[in-house]
C-alpha cells in the first residue's frame, strides 16, 4: 500500500485540503438539475460535505466569538448560500448551548469576474456607507478567496469604518500563484486552481441554482460565455 495515504488534518489555510489530483465524483452518482446536463465535468464537493464542514465552522466561530455581538457582512452574490447556512448553524448552537452569539446580518455586493477571468476593477455595489460597522465585531462571509485581492480591498474598505474586530470566513480558498497572502480566519476547503460553480458560485450568473460545488465542462463554458 502507498505510504502517502494518511488521514488528513487541516492544510496550511486551515480547511479540508482537496489535492490537485482530485478528479471529483462522477455526475452519475448524484442528482443535479437536468438543465445543466453536459455543462459539468464532475461533482467536486457534494452538498452534504459542504453542510457538514459549515456546521464545524459555526462551532469554531462560536468558540472564538461566543457571547460577543457580531455583525455578519455577507459578500454577495456568491456568498449568500454559505452565509445563510453558516448563520443557520450558529443560530442552532445559540439555541442549544450555554453560549450565545447575537448576530445582525448585512450585505455587500462585489463584482470582478467576467467569464472565468478576474477583472482588475473591483466594484463595491450598494452599502458603500458601512458606518453601522463602527465599533462592532464584524464577521465577513465570503464564498471564495483566490488571489486575495478582493479580500484585501474589502478589508481596507471595512477598516476605514473602524470596527472593533474583523474576522473573515471563506468557504473556499483557491491555491493560486501570486496570492496576496490575505487569508480568511475560518476556511472551509482549500481547493486547486480550477473554476468551480454551484452552491451560489456562478459562471456569468449561471449555476447558482446547483447545490453541489462542481467543475464546469469546456462545453458549459462555451455555452454560457458572454
Ligand atoms: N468560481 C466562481 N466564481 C469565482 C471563482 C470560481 O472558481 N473564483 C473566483 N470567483
Ligand atoms: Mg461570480
Amino acid at each position: 500500500m502507498a505510504d502517502d495515504l494518511t488521514i488528513q488534518t487541516c492544510g496550511k489555510y486551515g480547511g479540508i485540503v482537496i489535492n490537485d489530483d482530485w478528479p471529483g465524483y462522477s455526475l452519475e452518482l448524484f442528482n443535479y438539475p437536468k438543465h445543466y446536463s453536459g455543462d459539468l465535468e464532475c461533482v467536486y464537493i457534494p452538498h452534504g460535505v459542504i453542510m457538514d464542514r459549515t456546521e464545524r465552522l459555526a462551532r469554531n466561530i462560536m468558540g472564538d466569538l461566543g457571547d460577543h455581538d457580531i455583525v455578519v457582512l455577507c459578500v454577495l452574490k456568491a456568498g449568500y448560500q454559505f452565509c445563510a447556512d453558516l448563520v443557520e448553524r450558529i443560530k442552532a448552537l445559540s439555541r442549544n448551548s450555554d453560549h450565545t452569539l447575537p448576530m445582525s446580518v448585512n450585505f455587500i455586493r462585489l463584482k470582478s469576474y467576467v467569464n472565468d477571468q478576474s477583472t482588475e476593477d473591483l466594484h463595491i455595489v450598494g452599502a458603500e456607507d458601512l458606518s453601522f460597522l463602527t465599533g462592532k465585531n464584524v464577521l465577513i462571509v465570503e464564498a471564495i478567496v483566490d488571489t486575495g485581492k478582493t479580500m484585501k480591498t474589502l478589508l481596507k474598505h471595512v477598516e476605514a469604518f473602524s470596527p472593533k474586530m474583523i474576522k473573515v470566513a471563506g468557504l473556499l480558498v483557491k491555491r493560486v500563484p501570486n496570492s496576496s497572502g490575505c487569508l480568511p480566519d475560518y476556511v472551509g476547503f482549500e481547493i486547486p486552481n480550477r473554476f468551480v460553480v454551484g452552491y451560489a458560485l456562478d459562471y456569468n450568473e449561471y449555476f447558482r441554482d446547483l447545490n453541489h460545488i462542481c467543475v464546469i465542462s469546456e462545453s458549459g463554458k462555451l455555452k454560457y460565455k458572454v
